[in-house]
């Protein structure tokens, strides 16, 4: 579920520190586990009880491994429902995490602060800036962005589209500017034309928003010739696309992301 070339980068900052980084490669069995899962919320849910399970077992080979340190913040335990609040998403973190997890606690120092808050205490912390300003990614990652049930050739259209998406704001600047923007794949299919010939293929939304704590969020009025641009590098080189669109819905009505 993760972004295109991600394990790599990830694998890279953490390989050869202090820290004995161990990678699994777990994308086979979150596919089976979720396959003709439709719900959202039992997605999340699945999602969430796998990456704990994938933890245990890998804990389970090294000795005194009894912790899960993990990133939740504030709004995934608001949005989880607790404390009396409407459950709006289940976040993997939270709400997601199964009832029997297997270790003796949880260490979640971040739990009680608000993302603005978090890259605050980053850079006192002195992180490096591009670490503490890299955009935030739902835990069930991809997953929540491949509307309905996952299937590998929609999976593979959110990355690839999410790919150079990133790439185009990149080269027009707007990855300092904007606060989070991804693209969905939906689990229907719209009537075009390639090559002179009738196609049946998925639309790709996109989705650009500024936000301060992820509660509110409003769109970034992108310009028309960077949107012309991605739209026309998405349908020449994502396939199974014939369909660009952009998502005009602030935070409320909508959520950030789709599911
Ligand atoms: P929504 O979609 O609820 O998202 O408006 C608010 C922010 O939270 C991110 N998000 C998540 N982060 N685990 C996370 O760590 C999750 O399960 C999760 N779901 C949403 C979302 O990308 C946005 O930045």
């Amino acid at each position: 579920m993760m972004r295109k070339d991600e394990g790599d980068q990830i694998e890279q900052v953490f390989s050869g520190g202090a820290l004995r980084f161990i990678r699994v490669n777990a994308q086979d069995r979150f596919l089976h586990k979720l396959r003709g899962v439709t719900d959202p919320e039992d997605k999340r849910k699945i999602i969430g009880t796998e990456f704990v399970r994938v933890f245990e077992e890998e804990s389970d080979k090294i000795e005194g491994a009894e912790l899960l340190a993990q990133g939740t913040i504030y709004p995934d335990v608001v949005e989880s429902g607790a404390n009396q609040s409407a459950t709006i998403k289940s976040h993997h973190n939270v709400g997601g995490l199964p009832k029997d997890i297997r270790f003796t606690g949880l260490v979640e120092p971040l739990r009680g602060l608000f993302k603005d808050e978090v890259r605050a205490c980053g850079l006192e912390l002195g992180l490096p800036y591009n670490m503490v300003y890299r955009q935030p990614f739902p835990g069930p990652g991809l997953g929540v962005r491949c509307l309905g049930a996952i299937t590998r050739d929609r999976l593979e259209a959110v990355r690839e589209s999410d790919a150079i998406l990133r790439e185009e704001f990149r080269n027009a600047g707007l990855d300092k500017k904007v606060w989070q923007y991804f693209t969905i794949v939906p689990d229907f299919k719209s009537v075009g034309v390639r090559d002179n010939a009738r196609s049946f293929e998925y639309p790709v939304i996109i989705r650009a928003v500024n936000t301060v704590d992820a509660m509110t969020a409003t769109i970034e009025h992108v310009d028309w010739a960077i949107l012309d641009r991605i739209t026309a590098r998405i349908l020449a080189e994502v396939k199974n696309v014939n369909r660009v669109c952009f998502d005009m819905s602030p935070k409320p009505n909508a959520t950030i992301e789709w599911e």
